[in-house]
């Protein structure tokens, strides 16, 4: 399987680097005079390879900017930007769109309203698949073009205080945006919309794979730029009870100004009716007038709507066009890694997961209603698959990345079924499955274990 690119941790942060390296170069070497953000002209290095642009949602910088990233690397492009253009409108599945495309392109970049697709287009091409968005859950090359920006404007990622203003909740941007940002050991604080908070999932991986809790943005009435630590369980707070200012000032942690505000606009488009502006953030010089903002760098994916104020657009900490820009160079790189014309950028191989697989057949489903899973044009061949995250057999869909929490477990072969699912790591691979409810695996035919699992002798049966 080629190389693909499907969520921000494809990447390594060594790979991460080195892109933003040949970035600096393609910069350097074409850069506009008295622009140092722009590309121009063009570089013929890629004369022989056809970029299939494959876009079923609308989009302005990402596809054009992929697009002339191509044309400046000398490279060709085939581009579908309307999903009407497609087979897909008369019913071809994914799968088969991009096995016909591969035969006439070498890279396919995707954008999809459902989450996961990117990942299905990978399984069933030999050509790299790079995400450019698929529904609510990443947006990879974005986040790369966001880190770029602040590198640019030489602010280390270590330490950094980011503030995420707006739709967390749907906003693909900002889930692959706050990964990053927390493998990088930058502290992360949320100010999103009434009941745009970041998804449950997100937060329990941030805090399972990176140590990584995002943290309260005290309130504008804070008397001194500084937070204390919040205890992680009400019972917790009996520790140190009615705690003056300044013994609370010993405990405090330092949160210093915001370095970084990035905002984002409401995903309308994700909602339905459900979509409110209620109170919804909006940055603008007014709200940027506190002193922990004087040095902040304003980032917005685009397009902006009402979030972000017009304002800001002659004030010199607003970056995001030049983040626009930064599309081009980064996108450059990320394409000639993938196309291997600068060797030792990326690896040959995807990054594989450190969690052992399980695929579903004809049993539990992710329980997204967006994820491409259950999409009905594709669930006629897609086969469920979740990653076994943890000894109590937390599974994380593989396209979605969504979480579920199985009923019970069993065993194919001896048709029998567990609700201790710690069970699930002595069962063979190829008999296990669980079950959603437990009425599931007695509607099954499966009777339930007698005693406790025996523990397997050696090497555990799933790793
Ligand atoms: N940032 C971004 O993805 O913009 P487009 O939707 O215009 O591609």
């Amino acid at each position: 399987m080629a190389r693909s690119i499907l969520t921000i941790d494809d990447l390594s942060n060594e790979e991460i680097e080195a892109i933003f390296e040949l970035a600096d170069d393609f910069l350097t070497e074409l850069g506009t005079p008295g622009r140092p953000y722009r590309i121009q002209g063009r570089k013929d290095v890629a004369g022989q390879f056809i970029l299939s642009t494959l876009f079923f949602e609308p989009s302005t910088r990402t596809r054009f900017s992929f697009e002339s990233a191509m044309l400046r690397l000398g490279g060709n492009i085939l581009s579908s930007a309307n999903p009407t253009s497609t087979s897909a409108s008369k019913g071809e599945s994914l799968a088969d769109t991009v096995r016909v495309i591969e035969n006439y392109a070498d890279l396919i970049v995707i954008r999809h309203p459902r989450e996961g697709a990117a990942r299905v287009a990978s399984e069933y091409t030999d050509i790299p698949v790079i995400n450019a968005g698929d529904g609510g859950h990443e947006h990879p090359t974005q986040t790369l073009c966001d880190l770029y920006t602040l590198r640019r404007e030489n602010k280390s990622l270590k330490d950094l205080n980011v503030l995420l203003c707006g739709d967390l909740k749907h906003g693909r941007t900002i889930h692959s945006l706050v990964y990053a940002l927390a493998r990088f050991g930058a502290r992360i604080m949320p100010l999103a919309g009434k009941g745009l908070d970041l998804p449950e999932h997100v937060r329990n991986r941030l805090k399972r794979e990176y140590g990584c809790i995002p943290r309260e943005l005290p309130s504008n009435g804070f008397p001194v730029d500084v937070v204390y630590q919040t205890p992680e369980k009400d019972h917790q707070l009996a520790l140190i009870p009615d705690v003056d200012l300044d013994l609370r000032m010993k405990f405090a942690k330092p949160l210093g100004s915001i370095d970084v505000c990035y905002v984002t606009r409401l995903q309308v488009e994700r909602m339905g009716d459900e979509a409110s502006k209620k109170d919804y953030p909006i940055v603008d010089r007014q709200f940027l007038n506190e002193h922990r903002y004087k040095h902040s760098s304003v980032l917005h994916p685009l397009p902006r709507v009402d979030e972000l104020g017009y304002d800001m657009d002659a004030d010199s900490r607003g970056v995001y066009f030049k983040q626009a820009s930064y599309g081009v160079p980064v996108r450059m790189a990320l394409l000639a890694a993938l196309m291997k014309l600068y060797p030792n950028i990326v690896t040959a191989q995807n990054r594989e997961r450190p969690y052992p697989i399980y695929t579903s057949v004809d049993g539990i489903r992710c329980g997204n209603n967006q994820c491409i899973t259950n999409d009905p044009q594709e669930k006629r061949y897609l086969k469920p698959k979740f990653w076994i995250v943890d000894e109590t057999a937390l599974l994380r869909c593989t396209y979605c990345e969504h979480e579920l929490h199985p009923q019970a477990v069993g065993s194919t072969s001896a048709k029998k079924f567990d609700t201790n699912l710690g069970r699930w790591a002595t069962i063979d691979a190829g008999h296990l499955v669980f079950f959603e409810r437990e009425v599931d695996a007695h509607r099954g035919g499966f009777q339930p274990y007698k005693g406790k699992p025996k523990q397997t002798a050696g090497t555990p049966v799933h790793r």
